[in-house]
């Protein structure tokens, strides 16, 4: 099979002056793409900011190898700027790699306003801003990839990382709805759960992991999922190492916990905890459609005194 070519497509990578923006960038570039480098150059924190350089070495690497590519120093908040100054450079955007992002951790009881709001805005916000900005261009030619940058810390939770992981879910959150809405538009958006050694895990991870895991073992997946030829939408995946692994929710058959004409108690959830919480036989709802089926389908069943069996019966995977 031939190889990947980004050839004629326009790709914004925001976050792109160091870790895994840069090597996502580097790779779209050495494909043909014309890339824009987006990096306003601020602490790891967030703090500071206009420091050109990052983004401009990343560019200037980008056209020593023959590369084409621009440097834009905005932050991800001004989304609409980023945007225009693509368009400026290369006409269009096809491809929104959403990566910058942020740190500040802190336990729970310590996390300020401020350190809420500035993580939320970077990540969450700066993904909608850009998005927003490019997608309708998208619309109008019916293409677009779009990529988002989710956590393990969000997947998981993770000790001092409360607004971290409330902003990579929210990231998700967002790609799900926006694979649904740009399924018609030839538009396709997943989220990247990545793993790699870079100034923001420098201080998380021992060295020699640090060392070890290489962002240019994350870009492969990010341009796959950006390309022509990839189709999928709407999905997880965690990538590190040289490893490639895809997420989906698991459900409990659960329990019917109600019966006709009687009133639902806690004691009722208490007896059926068991059954509730087992996720022997567990089904994989994809949809908001697929849930709401399994409610339906409970009603019906408590209307005809079937109080006993697994609230699951609407789905087929799950008998
Ligand atoms: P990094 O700190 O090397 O790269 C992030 C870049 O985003 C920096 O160059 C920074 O200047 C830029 N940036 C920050 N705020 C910005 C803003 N408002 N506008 C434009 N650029 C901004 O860190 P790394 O590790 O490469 O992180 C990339 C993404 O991957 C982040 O979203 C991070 O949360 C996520 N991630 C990384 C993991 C890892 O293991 N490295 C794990 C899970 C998620």
């Amino acid at each position: 099979m031939s190889d990947l070519r980004f050839d004629g497509r326009v790709v914004v990578v925001t976050g792109a002056g160091g870790g895994l923006g840069r090597e996502y960038a580097l790779l779209f570039a050495e494909r043909g793409a014309d890339v824009v480098v987006n990096d306003l150059g601020g602490s790891a924190s967030g703090d500071g900011g206009g420091d050109v350089r990052p983004a401009d070495l990343v560019v200037e690497e980008i056209r020593a190898r023959g590369g084409s590519a621009v440097a834009n120093h905005d932050s991800v908040e001004d989304g609409e700027r980023i945007v225009r100054a693509a368009e400026a450079a290369f006409g269009r955007v096809d491809v929104v790699v959403n990566n910058a992002g942020i740190l500040r951790d802190r336990s729970f009881a310590r996390t300020s306003d401020a350190d809420w709001d500035g993580v939320q805005r970077v990540h969450a916000r700066g993904a909608f801003a850009v998005t927003r900005a490019a997608w309708p261009g998208m619309r109008a030619r019916g293409y677009g990839r779009v990529v988002v940058t989710s956590s393990a810390a969000g997947l998981f939770g993770n000790f001092g990382q409360a607004n971290y992981a409330a902003a990579k879910m929210a990231l998700v959150g967002l790609s799900n709805t926006l694979a649904i809405e740009g399924a018609a538009y030839g538009i396709c958006c997943n989220a990247v759960v990545p793993t790699a050694g870079s100034r923001l895990t420098r201080g998380v991870f021992p060295g020699e992991l640090v060392d070890a895991l290489k962002p240019e073992y994350v870009a492969p997946l990010v341009a796959y999922l950006c390309h022509e030829s990839c189709e999928e939408t709407g999905g997880v995946f965690e990538a590190g190492a040289g490893w490639i692994g895809k997420l989906r929710w698991e459900r409990s058959q659960g329990r019917i916990v109600r019966e006709k004409g009687k009133r639902m108690t806690p004691e009722a959830v208490r007896d059926s905890w068991e059954g509730i919480t087992d996720m022997t036989s567990a089904s994989h709802p994809s949809s908001i459609q697929e849930s709401t089926a399994t409610l339906v389908d409970v009603l019906e069943k408590i209307n005809e005194g079937h109080t006993t069996s697994p609230g699951n019966a609407g789905d087929p995977s799950a008998s």
